[in-house]
């Protein structure tokens, strides 16, 4: 039977070298936080707990893993970093006696697969030992810890770059901060750990060591894809990075998913996103967030969709932007359009150039072709609306609504004061100012508009 799985992910640090007044694990890679990397790919295992390790910007932190794992997720809190070794032993409390695997991960090591970690699990299991270490091979290891073996390759000692000698920097394999450990010998051995070396730190990488030193089995997990243990230290590795993950992403949908990426090395597309097949990407496009898009649509250059929804068939015309949204199937948009905070269009509705819809539902197949601002509206199926129409919402004070119904003709240039509403088969004339409630059937004109004549 094997023993119950904790995960302990360190996250304490600063990361001096981002130069950031925010934590390292904050940093966006792919649209979320380092640490939701990490918290993912700890989630996916199944473990008992997943507890971090924090300290600067602790809240913040917080916020990020309880956003990924909720419930599974507990902290504990590292007032002062004074090394790795430290950072486990903030949590001895909660593990010292839990008899289960400590898996210990960085928050700033995004990139690690789950596959890999199962990989070490197992071998860990397999193999009977109190540690076992996920090593790779660099051919430049320089920054990095070593993984010394004596002359029968087995493990003997990590080194870190600034306490090893010049043989021991010749070592290519090194450590990748990834380890799996029975939690009595990790705490029995931490206890044994002292600051002496050149920073004067607790490293948890003596642990290992004194394992072995007091006859416990220490073994090595070599992975053979090194980048995946890269750890973000600058943001130009934060760079390489999110290139990293956007072309994973990217080649993802276009492989399994049957999208058409016209120039993939130019599209922007969160890893959480999703496009059905034979929909077209142009160039340029951003995605981003939990956007899911549907099948045959077609996104022109320069568009930005964030956390919205699309149905099938939809086009979404150069330049627009779509932000917390939906847009059902059949539906045209821009160029140069904008929607948020929840518009909503509804089948084969269209909105066209210089068009911002906020807060506002669209019914099936209503027009707004040209420079219109329609907010806290409902408008209804068919309705057409002019170029220049506003919602005029706003009284300085509150937001009102407009409600416009079925096959309204909004002539151009209309001002809707809010709250008001037009009734059904109404028409507008150009330049209305509409103050007052529109019966249906009717057609008003003027400033402020009155019903001109009954239209049945
Ligand atoms: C560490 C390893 C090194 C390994 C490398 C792999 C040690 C001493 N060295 O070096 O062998 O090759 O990772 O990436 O462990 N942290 C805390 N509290 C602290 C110190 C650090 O929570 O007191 C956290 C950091 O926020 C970070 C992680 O632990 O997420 C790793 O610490 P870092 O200082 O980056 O260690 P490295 O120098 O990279
Ligand atoms: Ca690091």
């Amino acid at each position: 039977m094997n023993k119950p799985l904790n995960v302990l992910i360190m996250a304490a640090g600063l990361g001096t070298r981002m130069k950031s007044r925010r934590a390292k694990v904050l940093h966006e890679l792919g649209g979320s936080p380092l640490i939701a990397h990490v918290v993912r790919a700890a989630q996916a295992l199944n473990p008992r707990s997943i507890i971090t390790i924090v300290g600067h910007q602790a809240e913040e932190v917080e916020r990020a893993v309880l956003a990924e794992a909720g419930d599974l997720a507990s902290f504990v809190t590292q007032a002062k970093q004074r090394g790795t070794g430290d950072a486990v032993e903030s949590a001895r409390s909660l593990l010292e006696n839990s008899d289960s695997l400590v898996l210990v991960l960085s928050g700033d090591v995004p990139m690690i697969k789950i596959r890999t970690l199962q990989n070490l699990i197992e071998q860990h299991n397999n193999g009977g030992a109190a540690c076992t270490i996920l090593s790779v091979r660099l051919e430049n290891p320089t920054h990095y810890g070593r993984i010394i073996r004596d002359d029968s390759d087995s493990f003997q000692k990590i080194v870190e770059e600034r306490d090893a000698s010049d043989e021991e920097r010749q070592v290519k394999e090194i450590n990748s901060g990834i380890y799996c450990f029975e939690s009595e010998a990790l705490y029995a051995a931490l206890r044994k750990v002292e600051p002496k070396n050149d920073q004067g730190e607790y490293y948890l990488t003596d642990v290992p060591g004194i394992i072995l030193a007091a006859g416990g089995k220490v073994s090595v997990y070599l992975h053979h894809d090194a980048r995946e243990v890269y750890g973000v230290n600058t943001r130009a590795e934060l760079a390489e990075f999110e290139n990293l993950v956007r072309r994973a992403a990217i080649r993802k949908l276009m492989v399994d998913s049957g999208v058409t990426f016209i120039d993939p090395s130019h599209a922007y597309v969160s890893a959480e996103a999703e496009i059905g097949r034979d929909s077209i990407i142009h160039p340029n496009v951003t995605i981003e967030g939990k956007t899911v898009i549907g099948e045959g649509c077609v996104i022109r250059s320069g568009v930005r969709i964030t956390n919205s929804r699309l149905g099938d068939a939809v086009v979404v015309k150069d330049h627009s932007i779509i932000v917390d949204s939906q847009i059902e199937s059949n539906c045209a948009v821009g160029p140069f359009a904008h929607l948020r905070m929840n518009a909503t269009l509804e089948e084969k509705a269209t909105v066209g150039n210089f068009v911002e819809v906020k807060k506002s539902r669209l019914k099936r197949g209503v027009k707004a072709m040209h420079l219109t601002y329609l907010g806290d509206a409902t408008i209804g199926e068919r309705t057409n609306i002019g170029a220049g129409t506003v919602t005029c919402n706003y009284d300085g004070k509150n937001k009102h609504e407009t409600i416009i119904e079925d096959d309204v003709k909004v002539g151009s240039d209309t001002m809707l004061v809010a709250p008001v509403r037009v009734g059904a088969r109404s028409v507008t004339g150009a330049g209305s100012v509409v103050t007052r409630d529109v019966p249906p059937d009717s057609l008003v004109a003027g400033v402020p508009a009155e019903v001109k004549r009954k239209l049945k």
